[in-house]
């Protein structure tokens, strides 16, 4: 089961273990962790899903698509090398270890 760790703007860590299959933004919500408000339900249409992969080279992350790269100029923090939208990112194995940050604001 990989796992996934969020990590609050002030620091505070969750590292929860996901099934494979949801996506980074469904485990955050389904563990209740802050800072995830996923306004959008999952479209890539919100912006307020917006994490920041520690490591964005590491092997299983998708590529941004069109529709997310659009949406992550529209984030309430600013966007950073390794922003991404989490409804766009599905947990597979190869994401276990996977370390995102949370941005200060969603919106
Ligand atoms: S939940 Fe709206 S863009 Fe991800």
């Amino acid at each position: 089961m990989p796992k996934i760790t969020f990590v609050q703007p002030d620091g505070t860590e969750s590292a929860l273990d996901v099934d494979a299959g949801t996506t980074v933004m469904m485990a955050a919500l389904a563990a209740s962790v802050e800072g995830i408000l996923a306004e959008c339900g999952g479209n890539a249409m919100c912006a307020t899903c917006h994490v920041v992969v520690v490591d964005p080279t590491r092997p299983g992350l998708p590529p941004v698509s069109d529709d997310e790269d659009e949406m992550l100029d529209c984030t309430a923090s600013p966007r950073k090398e390794g922003s991404r939208l989490s409804c766009q990112l599905p947990v597979t194995e190869e994401l276990d270890g996977l370390v995102v940050r949370l941005p200060e604001e969603q919106m």
